[in-house]
C-alpha cells in the first residue's frame, strides 16, 4: 500500500462520515450489496442530506430486492417522488428483478456491468464496498481530489483516463471499498469545489495543486 492510501485510511477510521447505508470503518464488516447498490443509485446526482430519508423509508419498506423486485412500479414511483431523475426509479426497478430473477447480486464489477441501469461507477462501486474487489471508483469528488493531488492540468472530460490511472495507482489491495469512499468523504467534506480545508488535509503534503498554490484551478475545466 503506498504512503497516501495508509494516510488516507488512518483519516477515515477517526473522520468517517456516519451513514445508514455504511458499517464501520476497519470494523471488517461488508454492507450487504443491496444496500450498497440502493444508496449508489440513490446518490447519484442527489446530496447525501437529501438521500437519507429516502434510503431509510426503502429499506424499511423493502428490506432485500426480492422484496423490492415484487412490487408494482406505481408503488416505487409514489416512495420516490421528490428524488427527481424518474429514469433512476424505472431503472432501479428493472435491475431489482433482474437480480431477484439471477438469484442475487453479482459478486464481481464485470458482472455487475452486465445488469441493467448498472453503470461503470456503480459497478465499481458495489464490487469494492460490498465484495471487497480492487476496483476503481471514480465519481466527480474523486476527479476533484486526483486531479489536486496529482496536478491534472488536462480539462475534463478529456482528463478522465489519466484522473482513472491515477485513482488506480492509489488504490490498495487491501480495504479498497474503505478507501473509495474515503477519497469520496475527502472530496466532500475538505477537497470541495472552493475554499477546500487543505490546513487539515490528510494529503496536504503530497498534494501538488496545494504546494503549486493551484487547488482553485483544479480541475481545469472546457469552457462550456
Ligand atoms: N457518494 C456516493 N457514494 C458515496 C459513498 N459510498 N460514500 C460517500 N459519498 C458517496
Amino acid at each position: 500500500m503506498t504512503d497516501l492510501a495508509r494516510d488516507l485510511l488512518d483519516w477515515y477510521d477517526r473522520h468517517a462520515r456516519v451513514l445508514p447505508w455504511r458499517v464501520p470503518p476497519g470494523s471488517g464488516e461488508v454492507p450487504e450489496p443491496y444496500r450498497v447498490w440502493l444508496s449508489e443509485v440513490m446518490l447519484q446526482q442527489t446530496t447525501v442530506a437529501a438521500v437519507k430519508g429516502y434510503y431509510e423509508r426503502f429499506t424499511a419498506r423493502w428490506p432485500t430486492v426480492e422484496a423490492l423486485a415484487a412490487v408494482e412500479d406505481a408503488e416505487v414511483m409514489a416512495e420516490w417522488a421528490g428524488l427527481g431523475y424518474y429514469a433512476r426509479a424505472r431503472n432501479l426497478l428493472a435491475c431489482a428483478r433482474a437480480v431477484a430473477e439471477r438469484g442475487g447480486f453479482p459478486r464481481t464489477e464485470a458482472g455487475l456491468r452486465e445488469l441493467p441501469g448498472i453503470g461503470p461507477y456503480t459497478a465499481a462501486a458495489i464490487a469494492t464496498i460490498a465484495f471487497g474487489e480492487r476496483a476503481v471508483v471514480v465519481d466527480g469528488n474523486v476527479e476533484r481530489v486526483m486531479a489536486r493531488v496529482f496536478d491534472v492540468t488536462t480539462p475534463l472530460p478529456a482528463a478522465r483516463p489519466e484522473i482513472y490511472s491515477h485513482a488506480d495507482s492509489l488504490t490498495p489491495a487491501d480495504r479498497p471499498g474503505d478507501f473509495a469512499q474515503a477519497v469520496m468523504d475527502l472530496g466532500a467534506t475538505i477537497c470541495t469545489p472552493r475554499n477546500p480545508a487543505c490546513a487539515i488535509c490528510p494529503w496536504r503534503e503530497p498534494c501538488l495543486a496545494r504546494q503549486r498554490s493551484v487547488q482553485a484551478e483544479r480541475p481545469v475545466k472546457l469552457p462550456k
